[in-house]
């Protein structure tokens, strides 16, 4: 069947803008904040390896799926799924997958710009010298004081989910490429020279071993952690990269095109490890020490390099560029449908969508102070409790808003759409779209998105239950 659709919200100018954006999407701060210190947090070595067979096996075939079946149906991604599924004689109910997605992008927005909120802190604190010659407890205590003030963590959330609603509001294409085409390259220098450092401190062994070594009693510990963070770093499993697709020019292979993001992104990630961790040991800091890893060792290395504060400033801007090139993907399917659906301008949409994800986002915001007691979620002696006021156990709003997406939302919503792209949409009009030249290339890739991938999401789950 042709396939000669358009979409209503525009187009990429070509292939590379696609790779631009998704690649985009996929770096942030996961790979630079979340990947060391969940690799800490659940032993180091074990944690990479099955991290690296998720991205491999589950996460890249179902980028593929969303991909594909963006790019067929050209429209938000519940509309898309719906439409296709019609299309194709499925039940419309497919579309319940994107919905899910759709909200489970706008939650994880919610705490993302709290946490790239500290990134916009943290350049401002660069800028003004604070950590010149900064030690590991100065450097914690400048971190605790900035989360322990709710008015701090506000105003910078505000601003950045202002940034991303800006940017979503102008429309994708024209504002991103340009600023990417600059961002993306810097952003991959700069790692490198951290890199350079952590070379120089003497403790580089230690953190390559670290994260190198693998020890196999830890890993059903981390598996559900490392499946999680497969589909949030690539940025899978909600839909943003199925809308990115659907704005992708029909002529130029899928396949390579999300090889190439997935590879990025992964080298991103154990870049950020590799300079990271060597940092943590020499300062003798904790491997384990949790969402302020990053905010507590950067400080102390640049705090104590020559041109530290320069190289620190530009540093935590491209962090939260990084950060602003993910956030909008997050947005866009939300804003995408809702455009679709009440036919109002875009900017007014994402006025209300954002503003939404700021007050939700709040909850983030006071779960570091004023709300620190209050835990989800808890399974005591007594029973369960939905919410406990200062429990031992349970999460914060923060930890129960990341546990939820990352481990089940996200997951979910990517084994519907491996699913439905492997076993629904049909073979032929899977083969039109991924236009290989290579049968065989073709079988294996079918293969990996029909069972591989969902049967790799089903026994992780399964794991964590019988735990
Ligand atoms: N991949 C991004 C990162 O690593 C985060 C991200 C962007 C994301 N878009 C998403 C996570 C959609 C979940 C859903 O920082």
């Amino acid at each position: 069947m042709a396939n000669d659709k358009v979409s209503i919200h525009g187009a990429w100018a070509s292939r590379w803008v696609f790779i631009l954006a998704a690649t985009g999407s996929a770096v942030g701060l996961g790979n630079i904040w979340k990947f060391p210190y969940m690799t800490g947090m659940y032993g180091g070595g074990a944690f990479v390896v099955m991290y690296l067979f998720c991205i491999a096996l589950v996460g890249l075939p179902i980028m593929l799926a969303e991909t594909l079946i963006g790019r067929r149906g050209r429209q938000s991604s519940v509309n898309t799924m719906r439409s296709l599924a019609l299309e194709a004689g499925a039940s419309k109910h497919w579309s319940i997958a994107a919905l899910m997605g759709m909200i489970a992008a706008l939650l994880v927005l919610s705490f993302y710009s709290v946490v790239a909120g500290w990134a916009l802190d943290y350049i401002l604190s660069m800028g003004r010298g604070d950590f010149a010659g900064i030690d590991a407890a100065g450097a914690g205590a400048a971190f605790g004081s900035l989360t322990d003030d709710p008015w701090r963590l506000t105003l910078w959330h505000s601003l950045f989910m202002l940034l991303t609603a800006v940017v979503i509001g102008k429309g994708v294409v024209a504002g991103l490429e340009r600023s990417l085409r600059v961002m993306m390259p810097l952003l991959f220098v700069l790692l490198l020279v951290l890199l350079g450092y952590s070379f120089t401190t003497g403790h580089f062994q230690e953190g390559f071993n670290f994260l190198f070594h693998f020890d196999p009693s830890k890993v059903q510990d981390g598996i559900l952690a490392a499946m999680g963070h497969a589909f949030f770093t690539l940025s899978v499993g909600v839909g943003a990269i199925m809308v990115y697709g659907a704005y992708m020019p029909k002529k130029a292979s899928i396949g390579a095109t999300v090889l190439a993001v997935g590879l990025l992104d992964t080298l991103v990630a154990l870049t950020a490890g590799m300079a990271l961790f060597p940092i943590v040991f020499a300062a003798g800091l904790e491997p384990g020490g949790g969402p302020g890893l990053m905010f507590v060792t950067l400080p102390i290395a640049f705090g104590n390099v020559a041109f530290g504060q320069v190289m620190g400033l530009i540093f935590f801007v491209l962090v939260a560029v990084a950060a602003w090139s993910s956030s909008i993907s997050m947005l866009e399917p939300a804003v995408a449908y809702f455009v679709e659906k009440t036919g109002r301008s875009r900017a007014k949409v994402t006025a209300v969508l954002a503003l939404l994800c700021w007050l939700v986002g709040m909850g983030t915001v006071l779960s570091f102070n004023l709300w620190a007691q209050a835990k989800f979620f808890v399974f005591a002696e007594d029973g369960f409790h939905l919410l406990q006021w200062g429990a031992e156990g349970g999460k914060t709003f923060f930890d129960s808003i990341d546990y939820l997406t990352s481990r089940i939302l996200l997951p979910l919503g990517g084994l519907a759409f491996a699913l439905f792209a492997g076993w629904m949409l049909g073979r032929e009009a899977v083969r039109d779209e991924l236009a290989m030249r290579s049968p065989h290339l073709f079988k294996l890739t079918l293969w990996l998105m029909r069972v591989v991938a969902p049967v790799g999401v089903l026994i992780v789950f399964i794991a964590e239950l019988i735990k």
